[in-house]
């Protein structure tokens, strides 16, 4: 049945852990696909044409393994390609840029400040999405590239990262931004150190949970839950069990480290895939 069949989600990398933590924990009885595209990442500093290229394979290999939903964790990918990843994946289709914008705008009331990586700055889709909400709330876009590295080399809470976080928030700290959209899924690792920097009052917008609440929403439009597994006896889920199914196109053991990191756990079930350049399944075992 459709309703059993798990939801796919993508990313560049690893990034978008922080993303299925989210839907994890908002949607508990539902199983996931994750893939992430370690050989490729990072898409933040990729052109258009790359990056579209590049979530349409995903989208294509996800929806192989048979999936009802797909969420494009990848803020940059969601940013530059969403349109043609729905077409490529042929199941509804989320990303996170409306959803994080949701949720800054009803947070917000004068000003919004928006942290991704340069494409997605270059793209405009947060301000485009804010304004469309908003058009009086004033939107300020700043690229943090370096966050990325310092969250994989778990350098999220040191002198490093608060170094370079002053240097790239300064400018956000002195427009008095009410509201900061976490726009790349490895930002809310740093989350601490992004708070300390822009001040407490700042209000940070994770676009990892602003989507979750949208997935949920989409489900229960189209009445596609998964049934809530049986109680009597039934084992209470948990992040990276094997209900979950995680996929790499290189570096597993990275992956998996990271993970833990990132998670707390490992995934149970980790394989590595290649999903270019073959319109069908094309899995390496
Ligand atoms: N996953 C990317 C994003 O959310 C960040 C890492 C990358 O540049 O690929 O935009």
């Amino acid at each position: 049945m459709k309703n059993n069949l798990p939801i796919g989600i993508f990313d560049s990398g690893v990034g978008g852990l922080t993303v299925y933590r989210a839907l994890h924990r908002r949607l508990p009885d539902e199983r996931f696909l994750y893939l992430g595209d370690t050989a490729r990442v990072p898409y933040g500093t990729k052109s258009l044409s790359t990056v579209e290229r590049y979530g349409i394979e995903n989208a294509r290999f996800l929806s192989a393994q048979g999936i009802k939903m797909l969420v494009v964790a990848c803020n940059t990918a969601s940013a530059l390609a969403l349109p043609a990843i729905e077409r490529a994946a042929g199941v509804p289709t989320v990303g996170v840029i409306e959803s994080g914008a949701r949720a800054a705008v009803e947070a917000a009331h004068a000003k919004i400040g928006v942290i991704a990586t340069e494409a997605t700055v270059r793209s405009g889709a947060y301000r485009r999405a804010i304004k469309k909400l908003a058009p009086q709330i004033k939107v300020i876009e700043q690229a943090c590239p370096l966050f990325v590295s310092l969250a994989e080399e778990g350098y999220a809470d040191s002198d490093a990262a608060r170094l370079v976080a002053q240097d790239y928030l300064s400018g956000l700290r002195d427009e008095e931004t009410e509201t900061l959209v976490l726009g790349c899924t490895h930002y809310p690792v740093l989350r601490s150190v992004i708070s300390e920097v822009v001040g407490e009052g700042v209000r940070l917008i994770d676009s990892g949970e602003a989507v979750a609440t949208d997935v949920a929403a989409a489900l229960a439009e189209r009445g596609l839950q998964r049934a809530p597994a049986p109680q009597k006896g039934a084992r209470p889920r948990q992040l990276c069990d094997d209900l979950d199914h995680f996929y790499v196109t290189d570096a597993a053991e990275r992956f998996s480290r990271i993970a833990e990191m990132f998670l707390g756990r490992a995934p149970r079930r980790l394989e590595a895939v290649e999903v270019w350049g073959h319109d069908e399944l094309n899995v390496r075992r």
